[in-house]
């Protein structure tokens, strides 16, 4: 699909991987509508001076359902043709000594909110008979690391859900991108250390962020059903999806109580 001149709605988009996506999408002359928890009103300048045709800030708390619904309503006159699912919330370490609140929140930001905007969004979408959802999983979604217990159920409901729906929208017009991202430099990727570190040798491979917002430009416009991550990361993939045994072994070796 086109970013070009598409009215494109990206969540998490004040840094990291949002961050870069509004800025590729901002050099293919996209509006952009961009949600955060706070108004970030200097991102409107630097957006429009790379190419932006518009931009947009929408306040909303996503793990609140309240707030979901009210961004929805307040989105109603706007037809959004390309719905970036990407706030994330990361939670880590041993399962008993996570924060239960951090669980609550987590999986409402990563899962719940991404549900709730896709099914407010998907009628118009169908009505145009043009869409794009994408939704940023990650590796996690298939390779289960210990220490990732809670983040991992996240995202391979994640790539769950994309996948369900993707069989749906067949014939309509609206498509599906499901991200498995890989390790990105941002300050999620940072906070990884703090939350596994303890029990468990990360490991460290990583990427640039707007390399990877470029990336995922190319696999919207292929219209792309996955984009994988390639190299030694998409072995890694591999290793979990066809010999579980080798990558448990291999996890497990990494990992001490
Ligand atoms: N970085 C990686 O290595 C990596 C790997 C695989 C998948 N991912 C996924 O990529 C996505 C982006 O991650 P990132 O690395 O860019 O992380 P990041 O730099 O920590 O950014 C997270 C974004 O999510 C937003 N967010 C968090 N809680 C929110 C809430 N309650 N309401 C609204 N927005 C909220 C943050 O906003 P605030 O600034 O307000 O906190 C921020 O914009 C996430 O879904 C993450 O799980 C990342």
């Amino acid at each position: 699909m086109e970013i070009r001149n598409a009215e494109v709605l990206i969540t998490g988009a004040n840094r990291g991987i949002g961050l870069a996506i509004a800025k590729m999408c901002a050099r293919e002359k996209a509006k952009l509508h961009l949600v955060m928890r706070n108004e970030e009103t200097a991102l409107i300048h630097e957006l429009e001076l790379l190419g932006a045709q518009s931009v947009k800030i929408w306040i909303a708390d996503l793990s609140r359902k309240d707030q979901v619904e009210n961004l929805l309503h307040q989105l109603s006159h706007t037809p959004i043709e390309i719905l970036i699912n990407n706030a994330g919330l990361l939670t880590g370490g041993l399962l008993e000594e996570q924060p239960l609140e951090d669980i609550y929140s987590m999986f409402q930001v990563n899962l719940v909110s991404l549900v709730h905007l896709t099914r407010g969004l998907l009628p118009q979408m169908i009505k145009q008979g043009k869409g794009k959802i994408v939704n940023n999983s990650s590796v996690s979604a298939i390779m289960h690391f210990p220490c990732a217990s809670t983040y991992a159920a996240s995202k391979a409901a994640v790539l769950a859900f994309t996948n369900c729906l993707n069989i749906e929208l067949k014939g309509t017009g609206v498509s599906t991108l499901c991200l498995i991202t890989p390790g990105i430099k941002t300050r999620m990727f940072d906070d990884i250390e703090n939350k596994y570190g303890k029990n468990f040798e990360v490991p460290s491979d990583y990427m640039d962020a707007d390399q990877y917002a470029q990336l995922i430009g190319e696999s919207i416009k292929k219209d792309d059903e996955h984009f994988r991550p390639g190299g030694m990361t998409q072995i890694g993939i591999n290793i979990a999806h066809y010999l579980p045994q080798l990558f448990k072994w291999e996890a497990g070796r990494r990992f001490r109580r």
